[in-house]
């Protein structure tokens, strides 16, 4: 098949990035070969057995047939009374839908805000999905760079400076996928007056990814927009789901919670694409946000312990320079004391160290490579000795 028949709006969309090296990771693990996987999107843990149980259930009782498109009415009462509870807002069941994963949350949303034109900024380093979702939606990403000396922290004054007549939204992602950084409260707070003040109706929206919100480490605390200013919560649409906190990322769950009138849109979006998300991973979903949540801290602890042995062993070596993460579960390296483009090292890495890492330029920085500490103590301290070895023999 020619390019030319390819629609207009795909062009420019590529597969994601993130999982080309991932592939080729895995490709010379089936061949054999000792490699140090640090590509890992997903908590490496298994989803807690009481989840498990919840879906043998559904299974079993015949939960099996279509539900509401927007999720059974369980669920979505649940993951309201849960965001009311953390975040101290007040969404009703009616405000809150279940989509297949938070990625598709995000697809939704943008589709029913965005009309072509329009503008979304996007804070770099960004999740790679983010400019190919605006695309996708007619809308051009603007990006706004956060710095590593101001800790990956949003500047409100270079956000206003990027706010035109054409934006639509605003995505915020904390904690960071890929930095880890979690956006401070007074940082939040005066993105909150720059959004207020930018326009005198309530049509800037803000998309806030939370997905990695469950996932920081003290003393960091995650923070929401909605707490930095509750009188946002008109002009918010917040992402999250169960995939990283219950480590459920195949059960393709996620939702969003927002105005009523842009909920409806997504729904009525949803109604004529995927429908209902899989009737039986919305109940163990339900038993996920609902049961014991001890398995969530137990996870956070271990993520907290392989954090400080990578990044810890990453800055030891001549050369690298870690980003201390304060939540999700990845090491944001900066590899330009190496003095080659961040897609060359991570070649070089799986080439000669057999240590798979994924370069940043997905992310938007070509000096930065991503490590994921979703793998073991014994991956990390072998993976930082075959590095340090590298850097001293090869470079
Ligand atoms: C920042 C961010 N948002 C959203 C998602 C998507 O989550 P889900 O698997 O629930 O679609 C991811 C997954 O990698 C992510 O890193």
């Amino acid at each position: 098949m020619t390019t030319t028949t390819i629609a207009q709006r795909l062009r420019h969309v590529e597969a994601s990035s993130t999982l080309a090296l991932a592939s080729k990771a895995k490709a010379l693990l089936q061949a054999g070969k000792p490699v140090l996987d640090f590509t890992a999107g997903e908590p490496d843990f298994p989803t807690p057995q009481p989840v498990k149980v919840a879906a043998v259930q559904a299974i079993e009782q015949n939960r099996t047939k279509y539900t509401p498109v927007a999720g059974i009415a369980e669920l979505r009462q649940a993951v309201a009374d849960n965001l009311n509870r953390r975040l101290g807002t007040k969404y009703g069941a009616a405000e809150v839908m279940v989509s297949c994963g938070a990625k598709h949350s995000l697809y939704n949303a943008l589709q029913v805000i965005c009309d072509p034109g329009d503008e979304v900024i996007i804070l770099a380093p960004y999740w790679v999905s983010y400019p190919p979702l605006v695309r996708l939606a007619d809308a051009e990403p603007v990006f706004v760079e956060t710095r590593e000396a101001d800790g990956f922290q949003p500047d409100p004054a270079a956000v206003r400076r990027a706010i035109t007549s054409k934006t639509k939204a605003i995505i915020l992602n904390s904690p960071s996928n890929p930095t880890g950084a979690v956006i401070e409260e007074s940082r939040l707070k005066e993105l909150a007056a720059v959004v207020k003040g930018a326009r005198s109706d309530d049509s800037l929206f803000i998309i806030s990814d939370e997905i990695y919100d469950q996932i920081v480490f003290a003393p960091a605390k995650p923070y929401s927009i909605v707490q930095a200013d509750p009188t946002l919560i008109d002009q918010t649409i917040l992402v999250n789901g169960v995939s990283k906190t219950y480590s459920m990322t195949g059960w393709r769950i996620g939702y969003a919670a927002g105005p009523k009138n842009v909920i409806d849109a997504m729904v009525a979006l949803q109604s004529h694409s995927t429908s209902n998300p899989t009737s039986i991973s919305q109940y163990a979903a339900l038993e996920a946000i609902r049961g014991d949540q001890s398995e969530v801290q137990r996870m956070t602890s271990e993520f907290e312990r392989r954090r400080n042995a990578l990044v810890g062993g990453l800055n030891n070596i001549p050369g690298l320079s870690c980003f201390h993460p304060q939540g999700a579960f990845y090491g944001w390296c900066n590899v330009s004391g190496l003095k080659q483009p961040a897609e060359a090292v991570a070649a070089r890495w799986l080439d000669e160290a057999l240590v798979a890492v994924v370069p940043g330029e997905g992310f938007g920085s070509a000096e930065h490579v991503r490590f994921s500490f979703a793998t073991s103590l014994e991956t990390i301290d072998e993976g930082v000795k075959r590095l340090d070895k590298w850097v001293k023999e090869r470079h």
